[in-house]
This record gives structure tokens, sequence and C-alpha cells, in this order.
């Protein structure tokens, strides 16, 4: 198992440029390698830079492997800025005694504020108006002018009823006057479906009954293109489907060529499978709001990350529990 050294100095990395002064304070107890230009290490690099650390802060974009460990012998913390952990293979830290904690609650809030605001977006066509509009081909108010499907009354179906899809549910019930459904790996407690207004349904049920679908749910490899061809075969014609879960949760070939033959009516979509690249058909797929990876980015939400993946560094390097550990 990898542990501390009783004498000697604690090192880190810090594998991003992070607000500097949620960084500092980790100086007092390491010595901090910074990311000042914010580059992404190639596999390669990000092995040299650990291979002498104690402590990792990373983001989504740092790839925790096997390989990657086996060169890192004196690594015991890995701190990830983000809630989901599926760059971080958790079996091969928890053989080698590794501790990896993530940030989850403090970005709920904010994130289910987007994918509200992406399922409104998506839906009421706000991307293609909007570019409609600047490339100067408005000339007249006209009836069906980008007239999009309704958010308010409609049926929301929520997959991955985590934090994140009971806030968002909470949203659709209480502000927009919607029927919730969802469904989860695991059914709810009876006052939590009742607290969240939301009806279980299995996950084919529930792409048949709903006007506009929203994936929230961890990736798994038993997650990967849960939502393709045949699952959104299954969908209304003209529903709407979001995702700020993970891009390999959907098929986005499959995703592209619905919204292409019209029988989805909208998309918004916040992950990508092979993010930053975005798959060309979805990039000019009409009713289709694109976004990068941003769910979780309002200032306020990225700093509370931040500090809470500090907060987990520091709590590890001075021998205390992690805030919050990630549990296999
Ligand atoms: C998360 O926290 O998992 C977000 O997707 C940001 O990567």
């Amino acid at each position: 198992m990898n542990r501390l050294p009783d004498d000697g100095p604690l090192r880190v990395l810090v594998a991003r440029a992070v607000f500097a002064d949620i960084i500092d304070p980790l100086r007092a107890v390491a010595e901090v390698e910074t990311t000042p230009d914010d580059a992404i290490s190639p596999p390669k690099v990000l092995r040299q830079r650990l291979a002498d650390k104690h402590g990792a802060f990373i983001t989504g974009s740092e790839r925790i492997d096997a390989a990657l460990l086996d060169a890192c012998p004196d690594l015991r913390v890995i701190s990830t800025m983000t809630v989901g952990v599926d760059h971080i293979d958790l079996a091969a830290c928890a053989e080698r005694g590794i501790i990896v904690t993530h940030s989850p609650d403090v970005l709920t809030e904010t994130t289910a504020d987007f994918g509200f605001a992406l399922l409104l977006a998506a839906a009421r066509q706000i991307g293609d108006a909007e570019r409609y509009l600047r490339a100067g081909k408005w000339s007249k108010w006209s009836v069906d002018l980008f007239a999009g499907a309704d958010v308010h009354g409609s049926t929301l179906g929520i997959v991955g009823m985590g934090r994140i899809g009971q806030a968002i549910a909470r949203r659709a019930a209480l502000g927009f006057g919607m029927r919730v459904l969802y469904h989860n790996r695991t059914r709810l407690p009876p006052q939590i479906e009742a607290e969240c207004r939301a009806a279980y349904r299995d996950l084919p049920r529930l792409l048949r009954e709903s006007d506009h679908v929203l994936l929230a749910m961890p990736y798994s490899p038993q997650a990967h293109h849960l939502i393709g061809a045949q699952q959104i075969a299954l969908m209304r014609p003209g529903a709407t489907l979001v995702n700020i879960a993970r891009g390999g949760v959907v098929d986005e070939a499959a995703l592209a060529a619905a919204l292409h033959s019209g029988h989805l009516g909208a998309a918004g979509l916040d992950v990508f499978e092979g993010e930053p690249q975005v798959h060309p058909a979805l990039l000019d797929a009409p009713r289709c709001v694109l976004t990068p990876h941003i769910a979780s980015s309002s200032m306020p939400t990225r700093r509370a990350m931040a500090q809470l993946a500090v907060d987990n560094l520091m709590a590890v390097l001075q021998g205390r529990p992690p805030l919050t550990p990630v549990t296999a």
C-alpha cells in the first residue's frame, strides 16, 4: 500500500490551471507543481509529472489507469474536481491503497439549472433561432417561426435519479408543472419519490411515455450506448433528448440520424463521446443545442468544486479522513 513518507517533503501535482487563491494553502503542507498554461498533459507526460508525487489534483481530462499508477509508487491520494469518476480506474487505485476523492453535492443545483436550460433551449429551438437572427435571415414575424415543443405541463423522463436527477425532477414538477418519470439502477425510497413527485418506469416504458428525456446517470461500461437506435425508436415522435451525463451513454450517430430524419424533435448535449471532438453529424444536425461540457460551470460552483478538491487533498496529506471519498 502506498504510504506517506515519515520525513521529507510531500509533493503534489495540480494538473490544470486552478484558482491560485484556492491552491495556495496547499503549499503549507506540500511542494506544489502547478500547470499555469492549463495544458492537458498527454499520458506519458502525466506519468512523468506524477512519478514522484504523493498527491494529485486532477480534472476529468486526466485519465488515471493502472499503467500510470505503476509509474507512481509514492502516490497516496488522487483528488478529482469532478463528481464523475469514470476517468479513474478505481479498482487499480484500491489495489494500491490509493485514496480517491471527488467533488459531489457542491455542483448539484448548478448542474440541474443547466440541464433544465438545455432542455428549454432545445425544445424551444433557441440555438437555431439565435443563429438565424444573427445571420440576418429574420425578415418578418411569422406564425410558426421556430415553433418548438412545450416544456411546461409535458412529461419529463429522467434517466439517472441521483442527486442531480432529483434536483431536476424538483424543478420540473414544482416549477414547470411537469409529470416526472424516472429510471434508475435502484428504485428510490417512496419518500424521495414523493418529494420529487416522480414515478419509476423501466427504461423502454420511460422512453415511450416521455415528451422529453434527460440523461443524468454516471457513466459505466454497462451504460455505454444505453441510448442507441433501438431506444431512440421507442421515443415519441418529436421528443427531446438532453444529455448532461457522459457522451458515451448515447450512440451519437443514431441520435444525429434521428434529428436529421425528424423523428426526434430536438436534442441538447453538453457531453460528447470523443470530447472535445464532436461527431460531425451532430454539428450539422437540426434542432440540436451543443455546449462544451459546462453544466457545472458557474463561477461560485467551480470555485466550490476546487475548494472541496483541495480540502480532500489536504485532509489525506495531513493524515485525516477525506471529506468526500469515492466509495467503489
Ligand atoms: C463532473 O463533475 O463530473 C462534470 O461532468 C465535470 O467534469
